[in-house]
């Protein structure tokens, strides 16, 4: 048996430790523990603050889901206090929040995930004709697929590699033979990873027109911060509308073109990862990407194009039950947190962020069985069994996936078109079962899918939709009526359920006479990378990795298979656990 440590986990936003053991080629079962090794205090922050503030604070828990944080924020503060938000707001809301999960999907994709599949040293071995040609074959149809461009970036490549600096390749396992991809393949990946890197700015340009700035865009209790009028140069007008368009086109092209294929050849070479990294299989979605939801979703209208928030469990997409914001709860079994009622589930209203920093170990933490041997600790041998700050939330009592695979589950069990049309592409594509998507492969290949579903939905839906109401005249973007406090209960609670890039994301709040009692989010990656419970239930993460005893890991000092499969969560701790421990958490050195 071989102890494995990976720390940090790289290209992903904040820090992630996994611990696991390993023999004979294998990841044995339940011998993986999720690791979060950074402290967050955003909720405990907001405590005694205006409720109408929270947004720009808990924008801050994350450099990449700032906006997604301030909506979810605001929606759950008019839920407590009324407001009647303006339909154009809403509109605009939505319009933000399918652009920027488009864009994060992306980013994800190329330049998060792609490298645990593409090699980049592979790519100077390329024909670049030949990578023309393989875009090609896999249907791509993007323009930057020429003769000249794919030569220049193989002399790029060169250049780097030659240079023995690898920039923004650096770390990666290169030329690990688990990579699998031929050269052209690799030389177009490259290609591609270069382009989405300047292309991803058009997509999030849509959220800057309509929130001022990005990261960290405005916002606004009871509506939105902006102004929308054609006849007024200084607010939101046609030409604003126009140079939106444009983009959401652009956005379109890129991922119909470009990332499906892409994805779709990736896939169908690592196949394998069709049976590798199964999670747990219950799945909770409140909508497709984009949609929020104030108050509890078992009550909520459903949108035009939308489908009913659900939950899958098991695997039985026969057997879709409602969603019941009743049901969740926050164990802190394996965290180091302390609940006043012991080791018990707790209801977010009610929710406790407290913090036991004496039972935290200080690092350095074992990195290896020398170290272990020296008197170091591996972190799941610590005091009390708590290794993270990440709290365990759990549905009904069980752990659940969310995030795009979990969106496109529980929207095919519900019948919803569009997404039954994609997924039944895919699976004829690539040969595979529904059950299959459950994997590594198939949370890659839901993201990509859920891309195509929100650019197509941007284009032809919410975006049209809001602009039909504009040229009608509808351009009020702002209910006063409930801004000041004095209109407010003296007691009064609320949240928000808001489907974002890695899942589902709600913030609830209680406000007692205009100030914040207690603010809770239970964030996408919260649900994902929290570890055990009080009854013993690994999380979605250790799952992945532990959950059969099958999970490869061919050579324990270079765990790609590990990355993999944890990469396709599109993990986000600073999320996840929402100021680094000021005394100083450090960042340890990569594996052993
Ligand atoms: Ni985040
Ligand atoms: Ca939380």
């Amino acid at each position: 048996m071989a102890k494995i440590v990976v720390d940090p986990i790289t290209r992903i936003e904040g820090h992630l430790r996994i611990e696991l053991e390993s023999e004979g080629g294998v990841i044995l079962k339940d011998k993986a523990w999720s690791e979060t090794t950074q402290f967050r205090g955003l909720e405990t922050i907001l405590q005694g603050r205006d409720p109408r503030d929270a947004w720009a604070f808990v924008g801050r828990i994350c450099g990449v889901c700032t906006s997604v944080h301030a909506i979810a924020s605001i929606t759950a503060v008019e839920n407590a206090i009324g407001s009647n938000v303006p339909t154009q707001a809403k509109n605009i809301r939505q319009i933000m929040l399918e652009a920027q999960e488009i864009q994060d999907h992306v980013i994800h994709f190329y330049h998060l995930h792609a490298l645990d599949f593409v090699d980049p040293a592979s790519a100077i071995e390329a024909d670049p004709q030949a990578a023309v040609d393989f875009a090609k074959t896999i249907g791509s149809t993007w323009k930057g697929n020429t003769l000249e461009r794919m030569t220049a970036v193989k002399d790029t490549v060169k250049a780097l590699v030659e240079s023995g600096q690898l920039s923004i390749f650096s770390g990666g396992y290169i030329g690990h033979p688990a990579y699998k991809l031929p050269p052209e393949a690799n030389l177009m990946a490259v290609a591609h990873y270069l382009d989405a890197l300047e292309f991803q700015r058009s997509m999030i340009r849509i959220v800057t027109t309509f929130g001022g700035k990005n990261p960290h865009p405005n916002f606004l209790v009871g509506g939105m911060a902006c102004t929308i009028d054609p006849e007024h140069s200084e607010s939101i007008n046609q030409v604003q509308l126009d140079q939106v368009s444009k983009w959401i086109d652009e956005t379109l092209e890129f991922v119909e073109g470009c990332y499906l294929p892409d994805a779709l050849a990736i896939v169908g070479v690592y196949k394998e990862y069709f049976d590798i990294g199964a999670s747990s299989p219950n799945f909770i979605a409140t909508g497709l990407s984009g949609t929020a939801i104030g108050g509890n979703p078992k009550d909520a209208a459903i949108g035009e194009n939308n489908f009913k928030p659900g939950v899958v469990y098991d695997m039985n997409l026969g057997g879709v039950e409602d969603f019941d914001a009743d049901l969740v709860e926050e164990w802190a079994t394996s965290a180091w947190y302390t609940y006043a009622g012991g080791d018990v589930g707790v209801k977010p209203l009610a929710g406790e962020t407290v913090p036991t920093p004496a039972i935290v170990p200080r690092p350095p933490y074992a990195m290896s069985e020398e170290d272990a041997a020296s008197g170091k600790k591996f972190l799941n041998e610590s005091e009390q069994d708590k290794y993270t700050w990440c709290k365990a939330p759990r549905y009904n009592g069980k752990p659940v996936q969310v995030g795009p695979l979990a969106r496109l589950i529980v929207g095919y069990a519900r019948g919803h078109a569009e997404i039954k049309e994609i997924v039944d592409y895919a699976l004829s594509t690539l040969g595979i079962t529904a059950a299959q998507l459950n994997s590594t492969a198939g949370r890659a290949l839901a993201r990509c899918a859920e891309s195509v579903i929100s650019a197509r939905e941007l284009k032809n839906y919410t975006f049209p939709k809001f602009v039909a109401a504009l040229q009608g005249g509808d351009i009020d973007v702002f209910d006063a009526s409930k801004w000041d406090p004095e209109t407010w209960a003296a007691q009064c609670s609320g949240y928000a359920f808001v489907e974002v890039a890695r899942g589902n994301l709600s913030h609830w709040v209680n406000i007692e006479n205009g100030k914040i009692t207690n603010y809770q989010c239970v964030v996408p990656t919260t649900w994902l990378a929290g570890g055990r419970d009080a009854q013993g239930q690994i999380g979605p993460y250790e799952h992945s990795l532990a959950g059969d005893g099958k999970h490869p890991l061919v050579d324990p000092t270079k765990p790609v298979e590990v990355l993999r499969t944890i990469h396709s969560f599109d993990p986000c701790m600073s999320c996840a656990v929402h100021v680094l421990d000021a005394d100083g958490v450090e960042v340890q050195a990569v594996v052993s």
